[in-house]
């Protein structure tokens, strides 16, 4: 299996990330034509090719990765629709995962059954990106979400996360937790029904690496004061057992003007996307509502990312090789 993978954010390192931002910021240049052609051609990649095997419905993850490969001149080979692929006919992902090693240089996969794509990911013969895996982790969007933080306070050290919602189903959370241990001084809020609240796993590996965080399930003024970055997440309709039970939840934290206007002025509301109804639209006017400059940033990060792994020359900070205890 390839060391380069990209699985779980516990592989990240803090110079990683830093030096990953510092190349995600150069990426808008040459999205927007504005390098010289010699410039341009240590980032382009022609002849290389991304399979992108989605399994899972996906919008923004499938569209930024697509964005992000034409932009470097890659090619993409998408498969999206699970019903239209060889596995609607009984192939397992291990052979899906084998035979698309084949057709391009790196793979990334979006899969609802997290153990599943983990366990599959050793036939692959190329590296794997992993575009979400089921309630397990999500690292690419966390490299967004934390790309955007970065770009806005221009540090990443010290800083006070508050992540709402679906905390027990939604990957991006559990990703940002573990991504939260790689800096410097940042404390983190999970705040949700008791039902869905953040797994044990993950504190438990927040308290062994000495960062703090606190649990409740409100949403108040005494959080909301301390908070820099409020990250709000969907009730993950698919994942739970039933529509009851996903309806005991639906609405149960709504992000109004009222709850921004309780938090510091340099603040700002993040949010993986897609909503449903847990952020109003009188929200998105605030200067401190970011989410659709984090959801454009999903093509310059995922642009870094593939240059990561097609061209690794380009950085000099390793990734700690995925292992089956990170998720
Ligand atoms: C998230 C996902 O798929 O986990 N979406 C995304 O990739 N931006 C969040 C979600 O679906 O709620």
């Amino acid at each position: 299996m390839s060391s380069e993978n990209i699985i779980a954010t516990q592989q990240f390192t803090g110079s990683m990330l830093r030096e990953f931002f510092e190349m995600t910021q150069k990426m808008p240049n040459l999205l927007n034509g504005r390098l010289s052609s010699e410039e341009e051609s240590m980032y382009l990649l022609p002849r290389k090719r991304v399979v992108l095997l989605f399994f899972e419905p996906s919008s923004r993850t499938f569209g930024s990765f697509a964005a992000a490969a034409d932009a470097l001149g890659v090619g993409i080979i998408p498969i999206v629709n699970p019903k239209f692929s060889s596995m609607a006919k009984g192939e397992s992902l291990s052979d899906t995962l084998r035979v698309f090693g084949g057709y391009g240089q790196v793979i990334v996969l979006r899969h609802k059954d997290s153990e599943e794509a983990l366990k599959a990911l050793p036939w692959s013969k190329v590296p794997v990106i992993n575009a979400g895996f089921g309630a397990g982790q999500h690292p690419t969007q966390s490299l967004v979400d934390w790309y955007t933080i970065w770009d806005h306070f221009g540090r990443e050290d010290n800083l006070t996360l508050t992540m709402v919602g679906d905390l027990k189903y939604g990957r991006t959370v559990h990703s940002l937790a573990y991504m939260a241990t790689k800096f410097n001084g940042v404390k983190l809020n999970f705040i949700s029904p008791p039902e869905l609240r953040m797994p044990e796993i993950v504190k438990k590996y927040l308290t062994t690496k000495g960062v703090s965080y606190f649990e409740s399930s409100k949403l108040d003024e005494a959080v909301l004061k301390g908070t820099d970055v409020l990250y709000d997440t969907r009730i993950q309709r698919e994942k739970f057992p039933n529509e009851a039970e996903y309806r005991r939840f639906k609405g149960t934290y709504i992000v109004t003007p009222d709850i921004v206007e309780m938090m510091p002025p340099r603040s700002i509301v993040l949010h993986p996307l897609p909503r449903v109804d847990e952020i109003h639209i009188a929200t998105d006017s605030l200067p401190q509502a970011r989410y659709f400059d984090q959801s454009d940033n999903g093509v310059i990060v995922r642009m870094a990312a593939l240059l990561r792994m097609l061209k690794p020359e380009l950085f000099e900070e390793f990734l700690i090789p995925y292992d089956s205890s990170m998720i």
